[in-house]
């Protein structure tokens, strides 16, 4: 029977936890540092930010797998840290991490590789930068070269929308070190979907497509988030879709990441723009998506467990995935004032309440005060919907929102719309 480590604290690695605990094999999940909504998961007091408090936790514990959830431990060495203390760890080396800590090494991995990618340049120097999307005429997106979580690609209109961006980044230092170093790239117009894949080195297992709702409002009006919503399979587009992003964009990433001398084990997530010249990468990340694992992971009908097993003893050649026919939504419950600055502190009501039928709670930015649940995020809850389509993963997702409540609660109410419409108009 096994024990296994999950890091991280949000609704990604709630779903995670459920997923695991579901496994015959598995004995015990603990979670560092995890949340309160957690309940099939004993929660350690250890920050997901602290690598190296994180392996002297997993050297007392001696778990048989850890699970990374986020991409800041990835990026900080974690699993290079576990592995030297001889535990077994799902995620990526901080230097394979680098495809999501650096867009720019991403760019020239892919541009080596030949995967398919918006034009873009790069600079360090904020003059030169100004010159550029002048030059440009002011449509396209700027974004640093570091982490900024989720919130580092500035999507522009026009010239003034351009420089503004180029300078809060460059000059003003609003990332920080992250955005000294920027990436402007053209615009591309199209879908968004995103492609998630188990991969081991060369071996390549990919995941039912997703779609992620980045902006804060209904109609993909407002600021860019973290993720307001998620559906998935995406059963309105060609069902070679899959199978082309794999051949084009997931495999020889990976085999890229090989020949550069940083195999990858963890989950490879391509950021995609369906355009009609066909998929082009706007980012890839080195993790689970956060909330698409919210969706993928109750329609994954296989073992999770098995499947991470695998990948991190050289079996993952042997690993297909079933998937539970059906779809499943996502929508997430924000706090009042995300994604600037979230209100924490209000207490969350109905969680303790039966479920409505096929439907789930992941919880993220919450808290335990005085015996009490409160709100201490700006995504505060996810909920979980499944249904033989999306409209009835929509109506099970939303049921769960008539009865869970804080004050400044918000959430999109058109997530997997634009997946349902789609589908509607093919018939
Ligand atoms: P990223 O952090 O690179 O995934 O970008 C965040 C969001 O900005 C994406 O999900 C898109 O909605 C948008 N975006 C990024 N790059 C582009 C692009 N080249 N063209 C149009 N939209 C983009
Ligand atoms: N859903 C976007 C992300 O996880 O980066």
């Amino acid at each position: 029977m096994l024990r296994i480590l999950v890091v991280g604290s949000g609704g990604r690695e709630h779903a995670l936890v459920w997923a695991l605990r579901r496994s015959p094999a598995v004995r015990e999940v603990y979670c560092a540092p995890g949340n309160p909504g957690m309940k099939e998961a004993s929660c350690l007091p250890v920050g997901a930010g602290d690598v190296a408090a994180l392996v002297r936790a997993a050297t007392d514990l001696r778990p048989d797998l850890v699970v990374v959830g986020p991409e800041e431990p990835l990026a900080r060495g974690v699993v290079d840290g576990l592995e030297a203390a001889g535990v077994r760890a799902f995620g990526p080396t901080q230097r394979a991490a680098r495809i999501e800590s650096s867009k720019v090494y991403a760019k020239q991995l892919l541009a080596r590789a030949g995967v398919p990618q918006p034009d873009h340049r790069t600079f360090d120097s904020a003059e030169e930068a100004l010159r550029w999307v002048r030059q440009l005429g002011g449509r396209c997106v700027v974004k640093a070269d570091g982490l900024a979580g989720g919130k580092g690609a500035l999507v522009c209109q026009d010239v003034r929308e351009a420089e503004d961006a180029v300078r809060s980044l460059m000059v003003e230092g609003r990332f920080g070190e992250a955005g000294r170093r920027v990436v402007v790239e053209e615009y591309l117009e199209g879908e968004e979907a995103s492609a998630l894949a188990f991969v081991d080195g060369e071996v390549v297992v990919p995941m039912v497509l997703a779609q992620d709702h980045k902006r804060l409002l209904d109609g993909d009006r407002g600021p860019n988030t973290g993720g307001m919503g998620a559906v998935a399979p995406l059963a309105h587009l060609p069902g070679s879709l899959t199978e082309q992003v794999t051949r084009e964009i997931l495999q020889p990433t990976a085999k890229a990441l090989c020949d550069d001398g940083a195999p990858f084990r963890g989950v490879l997530y391509a950021g995609l723009m369906l355009t009609r010249e066909g998929p082009r990468v706007l980012e890839f990340n080195a993790r689970f998506g956060d909330p698409e694992a919210q969706v993928l992971l109750p329609l994954l009908e296989s073992d999770l467990t098995e499947v991470l097993v695998a990948a991190c003893t050289g079996r993952l050649e042997d690993v297909r995935l079933r998937w539970r026919p059906g779809a499943a939504v996502c929508v997430v419950a924000a706090a009042r004032g995300y994604p600037e600055a979230p209100q924490t502190g209000q207490e969350v009501r109905g969680l303790d309440k039966p479920l409505p039928p096929a439907s789930l709670v992941f919880c993220a930015g919450v808290a335990r005060r005085d015996g009490k649940m409160v709100t201490a995020g700006g995504r505060v809850l996810n909920a979980v919907g499944l249904g033989a389509d999306v409209r009835q993963a929509r109506e099970a997702a939303y049921r769960v929102l008539e009865h869970v409540r804080f004050d400044g609660m918000h959430y999109r109410t058109d997530i997997g719309l634009r997946a349902l419409r789609a589908v509607g108009a093919e018939r």
